[in-house]
């Protein structure tokens, strides 16, 4: 950006036309197309009355809290006996076994990195599937067998995120208070769990939150898109600054913190743009990671050397996910 300004000026700032156009007039014509493309389309769509599918009706955007749910399965000692310095929660579908597996069978297998230990736990609703009565009989034996599931008496969908990840910081602030630091990480992506304590063992005590950090981003004012917000449940035209939500690290302190803003600050269905505007309230800042490009958050071709370096990266399969972990468990050198 600074050096884009200053070879404008060396070009003689807007005396030429050519670099008047280039470096004024096309971004403002673009920031205007943008901004307004996105508010304009919410008020058009309805104005012409167009079909909006299932999830763009105004109740989806409710989201049911505050309200208490309680926990129908739970690893209350769990924190504790293991005496945790990092806990992995997992959100992950009640119906996706496999994703659970894949984690099981990869970086979810890290416990001890030096002398200290990583739980994982992974975070469920109620299925709201058809056979939910035996998909929740299933659930009940996975629990037995391996003892890393957390489960919460709300629906679980897409639109309830926001609930799992506030019911999230309840159980972190109730049962985990002895921990350091936890990670909120997606089951689709490749975690360098080794990586990721080794930043912690060098990052603050508390107040910390760090993660692929947003600073400046549009609000999706177009209904057609994934993180589609409308005007009256946000009125703003930017996002908070926030965390982007496939794999974000803070320290335990804010589980209670959050937990208390998340009773005052208007809920918001996107989970990682509603804890931006908890840590608002709280006028705590953000943390930049320590180096870029730590927090992946596109897919990227599998290499070698830069996977040995990075945290988390997304994935584009569970395949992919279980591959870049197998590779780098193979002995030689990494670059
Ligand atoms: C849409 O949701 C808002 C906020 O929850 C509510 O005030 C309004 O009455 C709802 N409109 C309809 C048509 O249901
Ligand atoms: C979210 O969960 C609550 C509580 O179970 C439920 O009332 C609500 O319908 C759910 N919302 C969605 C969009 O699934």
């Amino acid at each position: 950006m600074f050096s884009l300004f200053s070879q404008w000026k060396s070009n003689g700032g807007c005396r030429s036309l050519r670099s008047c156009i280039i470096f004024i007039i096309l971004p403002i014509l673009f920031l205007c197309y943008y901004i307004l493309g996105n508010e304009i389309s919410e008020t058009w769509m309805s104005t012409v009355g167009l079909f909006l599918p299932e999830p763009f009706t105004n109740k989806s955007y409710y989201v049911a809290y505050p309200h208490k749910y309680s926990f129908i399965m739970n690893e209350p000692d769990k924190c504790q006996k293991e005496n945790a310095f990092v806990v992995l929660m997992i959100p992950v579908a009640p119906s996706n076994t496999a994703a659970r597996e894949a984690v099981r069978s990869t970086w979810g297998t890290e416990r001890i990195v030096g002398d200290k230990t990583v739980i994982v736990l992974f975070l469920l609703g109620l299925p709201i599937s058809q056979d939910n009565e035996r998909l929740q009989e299933d659930l009940l034996q996975e629990s037995e067998k391996y003892h890393d599931l957390l489960q919460s008496d709300f629906w679980d969908s897409y639109y309830n995120l926001t609930i799992k990840t506030i019911v999230m910081l309840e159980w972190l602030s109730t049962y985990c208070q002895n921990a350091f630091y936890a990670m909120k990480v997606d089951s689709d992506v490749f975690l360098n769990v080794k990586n990721l304590v080794n930043m912690l063992l060098l990052a603050p005590k508390q107040n910390y939150m760090t993660g692929r950090v947003s600073r400046i981003a549009l609000v999706k004012r177009n209904p057609r898109s994934k993180w589609y917000l409308p005007k009256r449940v946000y009125s703003s035209f930017l996002y908070p600054p926030y965390v982007l939500g496939f794999g974000y690290v803070f320290s335990l302190d804010l589980a209670r913190k959050l937990f208390e803003a998340a009773q005052l600050v208007k809920p918001v269905y996107i989970e990682d743009v509603f804890l931006g505007l908890c840590m608002k309230h709280l006028g705590i800042a953000l943390t930049n990671p320590p180096e870029k490009g730590l927090f992946n958050v596109f897919p990227v071709k599998y290499n070698r050397c830069r996977n040995s370096k990075l945290i988390v990266t997304t994935t584009q399969s569970l395949k992919d996910q279980v591959e870049f972990w197998r590779d780098l468990q193979t002995p030689g050198p990494y670059c």
